[in-house]
């Protein structure tokens, strides 16, 4: 099996880029390295303004319940979010 096959069958094939999280040593930071690297590579915040990282967290959370049926806490969701957005794309 090819590396590409290999990716396809681990999940969506972006974002894979191994990425180096800001702050990678702070709880927000391991938050998101953990919950969001399940299905794929944790995302770059700067893939997305703060403006867009809600809509695209609220998505994540029915990914997550639909395919792992794991939940993302009110709790988490409001951590992962307020790193997200503070370190979001600034354009
Ligand atoms: C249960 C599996 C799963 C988990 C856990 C997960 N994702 Fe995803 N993610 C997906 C799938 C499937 C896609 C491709 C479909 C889509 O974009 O909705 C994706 C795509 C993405 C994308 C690229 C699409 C875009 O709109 O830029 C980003 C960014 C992303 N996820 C961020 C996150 C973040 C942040 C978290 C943690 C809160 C997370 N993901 C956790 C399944 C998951």
């Amino acid at each position: 099996m090819g590396l590409s096959a290999l990716l396809a069958a681990c999940g969506p094939s972006e974002p894979v880029a191994k990425v180096q999280l800001p702050e990678a040593d702070s709880p927000a930071a391991r938050l998101v390295a953990d919950r969001c690297g399940r299905c794929h590579a944790p995302p770059d915040p700067r893939r997305h303004s703060a403006e867009e990282w809600p809509a695209v967290v609220e998505r994540m959370r029915v990914h997550m319940v639909r395919q792992a049926n794991e939940v993302l806490s009110d709790e988490e969701t409001r951590v992962v979010l307020e790193y997200l957005t503070r370190h979001g794309r600034k354009s």
